[in-house]
């Protein structure tokens, strides 16, 4: 993989349609952040990890027919995997060598607002500039990192990466694969198709190449009698993966931040952008092979997918399994019933605009600036979504449960940091602000939707 002379092609991709709103980090944010900075101190006996995160063009060797210019982290698509332990305090140091500005947001970590990377809490980094991100790793999970600037356009280009975060009492599996979905819509040339039109805006961006760990429909291989923990992220810009294995059953560990209490059999899961869920995967017999696909799901876009493969499983000579999964994973308190009375409501909506027709709104507005929230005062909150299309929800920085959709108690309890609304319905969450004051956010995770202005910011504040 080389990665000189591709500056004449740099023209075609420094235009980019972003619809944001700019937003400028407050007086105080620089004292916020250097106050954020030292006080992420390692546990005892963990360790501060140091990364070094360069944004750059690479070739992106997406299918044997040929290669566009992309643009990753460290070179890698996706970005290098980033692991640790709870209590250890994760450094990155982040190079922007990029044509335009960016940020990075820690999607699905409980840290301070001066690190969670939107444009409320500090300033871009700008081209050939360096930022230093600097926290603790709070909890066990599977996350993901990817910018918060311009994403419809820096996300389709390959800038995302997994977080893996591991507890002292994990479940013992035979095996860790981390696979991280994605799609991208090219042209026949095998080049980027072009971005923006109705379609994108509309729907969000799909494309006919799907991908796991930047590989259009790889081979991946276990171990027949092996059973392993997957860990799989949606980074898609608007694909719902009804991820299904060969049609056989798998267990559901985890979700968004963490395991669940006990695993639960399924057959398929759906993976809303942004989502994750942590498999355990197997056994099975040598010589099988499975199909990894997404099943037909229709989310009232212009464009319905059909059932489509992500990917091959290949089951191979049989390994002794030492595996044990507890029937007991964790205990989750929920923080209230399905009873409790909402303290606010969102809704995702559209609305009819003169001058630019429909627009994507939260609370009839673009942007929307919400109420601040109290540290320490329990959130309920009624998520509508009064459109007829499906949205993820993603709240930044706080991990809530999902207290009911319509009315009804979901099934597990979990930690989320997205839930996928569907069209015409209500979702009631909860979740506590601890004391991490700041300027925070909450938007649909369709990217062409959030650049578009569903969204809203809100303050925590003390
Ligand atoms: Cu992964 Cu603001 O989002
Ligand atoms: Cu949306």
């Amino acid at each position: 993989m080389s990665d000189h002379d591709h500056h004449e092609r740099h023209s075609e991709h420094a235009h980019s349609h972003h619809g944001a709103v700019a937003h400028a980090p407050s007086a105080g944010a620089s004292e916020a952040y250097r106050r954020a900075f030292e006080s992420a101190r390692p546990d005892p006996g963990r360790s501060v990890i140091r990364v070094d995160l360069e944004a750059r063009e690479v070739e992106w060797h997406v299918a044997p027919e040929g290669s566009f210019t992309a643009w990753g982290f460290n070179g890698q698509l996706p970005g290098p995997t980033i692991e640790g332990q709870v209590g250890d305090v994760l450094e990155v140091h982040f190079t922007n060598r990029l044509s335009e500005a960016t940020t990075i947001h820690w999607h699905g970590l409980r840290i301070p607002a001066p690190m969670d990377g939107t444009d409320m809490m500090q300033q871009p980094v700008a081209p050939g500039a360096t930022f230093i991100y600097r926290f603790r790793l709070p909890d066990p999970g599977t996350f993901w990192y990817h910018p918060h600037m311009n994403e419809p356009v820096q996300m389709e280009r390959g800038m995302y990466g997994a977080l893996v975060v591991r507890g002292d009492d994990e479940p013992v599996l035979d095996g860790e694969q981390v696979l991280v979905f994605d799609d991208l819509r090219l042209d026949r040339k095998g080049q980027l198709a072009r971005f923006g039109g109705l379609f994108q805006w509309h729907d969000g961006r799909e494309g006919d190449t799907r991908l796991i760990n930047g590989k259009c429909e790889p081979d991946l291989a276990i171990a027949a009698g092996q059973i392993e923990r997957w860990r799989i992220v949606n980074a898609s810009s608007a694909r719902y993966v009804r991820l299904s294995i060969g049609g056989v059953p798998f267990r559901i560990l985890g979700t968004d931040v963490g395991l669940i209490e006990a695993p639960v059999q399924a057959s398929e899961v759906l993976l809303a952008p942004s989502d994750r869920v942590e498999l355990a995967v197997g056994p099975f017999e040598e010589g099988e092979s499975l199909a990894i696909e997404s099943l037909a799901y229709w989310r009232t876009t212009f464009k319905r997918r059909k059932t489509e493969p992500f990917g091959t499983l290949h089951v191979g000579p049989a390994k002794p399994s030492a595996a044990k999964i507890p029937a007991r994973l964790r205990t989750i308190a929920p923080l209230t019933t399905a009873a409790a009375t909402p303290t606010r409501t969102v809704d995702f909506g559209i609305k009819y605009s003169l001058t630019r027709g429909m627009e994507f709104v939260v609370n009839q507005e673009t942007h929307h600036q919400d109420a601040p929230v109290k540290v320490g005062e329990l959130q309920v909150w009624d998520v509508v979504n009064s459109t007829m299309m499906d949205h993820p929800f993603h709240l930044h920085g706080f991990a809530f449960q999902v207290l009911s959709v319509d009315g009804k108690t979901p099934e597990w309890v979990s930690w989320e940091d997205v839930v996928n609304l569907p069209p015409k319905s209500t979702t009631r969450i909860a979740w506590m602000p601890d004391d991490r004051p700041g300027s925070w956010m909450y938007h649909c995770h369709i990217l062409e939707h959030h650049a578009a202005g569903m969204m809203a910011h809100f303050d925590v504040v003390r």
